[in-house]
């Protein structure tokens, strides 16, 4: 693999002319990374207000740490939403649009093909050698399917001579999308081609800062990788929560002291070993559902993705049945955490939304706070539930309480922030500090047995002042 390079200058090569097609959550965040290690990036998309801000330098998405990158990088940023000007303009094309998930559990092509037609028209004008690659999550069989018939038909190139053609997905979260791609444990490579594939590796080996692996593969198993990766995490994740709610009916047990040790072991490891919430967000529900779909569809079994997506779905009614046995019917309960995961504004498939909607159809009056996703949950929760201003304004007019996405401040929650009834506290995610809360609070902690199955009565009394 390549050194590590230096900002400005990608070491090992040339700077490339670079368009990446779709400049949303992934796209543009890889505009301004890859410009930073000193390639020249066209941003292209359909909506003139994105290609508007980033064509004046300004983040079209909220993510960490991305203005600041674009700032110092800038002058080597272009955006248009002319798809031709920027394939004439470049030696390679990333597509990250959008690929939604359809009924059947399958990623829909719509925009990627139409993405292709644009790339494909602009080539036909084109002289040279140009490779393609797909980033945008696809059904396996996609690329080198419909999408290389296409990129064929309106080039009038042979894809993986005259064109080349990859698929090569970035594995970052929202939140930490640049260090993430940045810092890959592993590049993913499936291509037509030696050549193309040879062309993508030098491009994200002269931008990772970090010596990952690098895998290159034929383009269904980079997209099968791609699913399966995050099928396997999904499952890790719902194993957790399994003995998490076995833990809360064996007293003595404790949940993170077992997984704490599980993580010991090399074979299984710690990452995402916590009994905590369900998974949500962009990906991880929908991957795995499409692996499920891709297996049965081929007549494989699925049951195992199949028990994680429903195990899952089951983590949000655990919750909302914790709460429910901490307050009254129809009592105030409060929803802490409705981003999918701290650091992002993104409540796609996020298990607090997900749990406020629960609690609401149970009658309850709930109150919801998110330091940055309050704007795209009042999307989905319109006026089934109310808005606090503030943690501590949640926290202050409610008997019950979830944490449900770990944003570091709600530790700075204390007794003085619960209202005069006092308050249970379910802590989904170990943020709160149990003994500033004492004693107007109790916290229990999913996965604790003592907390779960010995429970005492809820202090809902304040003691006299
Ligand atoms: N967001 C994530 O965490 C994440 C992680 C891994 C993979 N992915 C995959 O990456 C892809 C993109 O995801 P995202 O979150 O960046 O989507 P997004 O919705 O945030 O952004 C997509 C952008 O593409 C633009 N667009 C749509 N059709 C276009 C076209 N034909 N030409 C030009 N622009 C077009 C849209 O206007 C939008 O700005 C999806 O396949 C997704 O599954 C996303």
């Amino acid at each position: 693999m390549g050194k590590k390079q230096d900002s400005g200058t990608p070491g090992a090569i040339a700077p490339m002319g670079v368009s990446v097609i779709g400049l949303g959550k992934l796209g543009a965040p890889l505009v301004a990374v890859l410009a930073s290690k000193g390639h020249r990036v066209t941003g292209v998309d359909l909506n003139p207000d994105a290609v508007r801000a980033m064509a004046e330098g300004r983040a079209p998405v909220d993510e960490p740490g991305l203005q600041d990158l674009l700032d110092r990088c800038k002058e080597r940023v272009g955006a248009t939403t002319d798809i031709a000007a920027a394939v004439a303009d470049s030696d390679i094309t990333l597509i990250i649009v959008p690929t939604p998930t359809g009924p059947d559990g399958r990623f829909i092509n719509d925009h990627v093909l139409t993405a292709i037609r644009g790339i494909g028209e602009a080539l036909k004008r084109k002289t040279g050698y140009h490779v393609v690659v797909v980033t945008s999550t696809v059904m396996p069989g996609s690329t080198g399917g419909v999408i290389a018939e296409a990129l064929a038909r309106h080039s009038g190139r042979i894809v993986g001579r005259e064109v080349g053609l990859c698929y090569s997905p970035e594995f970052i979260a929202l939140g930490s999308v640049i260090r993430d791609m940045l810092h890959p444990d592993m590049i993913l490579i499936g291509e037509s081609d030696p050549r193309a594939g040879g062309v993508l590796e030098r491009l994200l080996a002269s931008v990772v800062e970090t010596r990952p692996q690098v895998r290159r593969m034929n383009l269904v198993n980079a997209e099968l990788t791609k699913i399966a990766v995050n099928t396997y995490v999904t499952t890790k994740i719902t194993y957790a929560n399994m003995l998490g709610e076995l833990c809360e009916r064996l007293p003595g047990a404790d949940a993170d002291v077992v997984t704490g040790a599980l993580g010991m072991d090399t074979r299984i490891g710690g990452k995402y070993l916590r009994a905590a919430t369900g998974y949500g967000g962009p990906c991880f529900p929908r991957d795995n559902v499409a692996f499920a779909t891709l297996a049965r569809g081929l007549g494989a079994r699925a049951d195992l993705a199949e028990a994680t997506d429903r195990m899952n779905s089951h983590q949000v009614l655990r919750l909302a049945e914790m709460l429910a046995r901490e307050a009254a019917p129809g009592a105030s309960v409060g929803v802490l955490g409705l981003s999918y995961k701290p650091d992002t504004e993104v409540c796609e498939a996020s298990q607090g939304v997900m749990l406020a909607q629960a609690l609401a159809a149970a009658g309850f009056r709930v109150v919801v706070y998110d330091p940055k996703a309050m704007p795209t949950a009042r999307r989905v929760l319109a006026k089934t539930v109310e808005y606090a201003s503030s943690a501590k304004d949640c926290a202050r007019r409610v008997d019950a309480f979830a944490v449900t996405t770990a944003w570091p401040e709600f530790r700075d929650l204390e007794s003085d922030d619960i209202g005069p009834g006092g308050a249970v506290a379910i802590d989904c995610w170990r943020v709160l500090d149990d003994e500033r809360l004492a004693p107007y609070c109790r916290v229990i902690v999913p996965g604790r047995g003592d907390d779960h199955v010995a429970r005492k009565p809820a202090t809902r009394k304040r003691a006299a002042a």
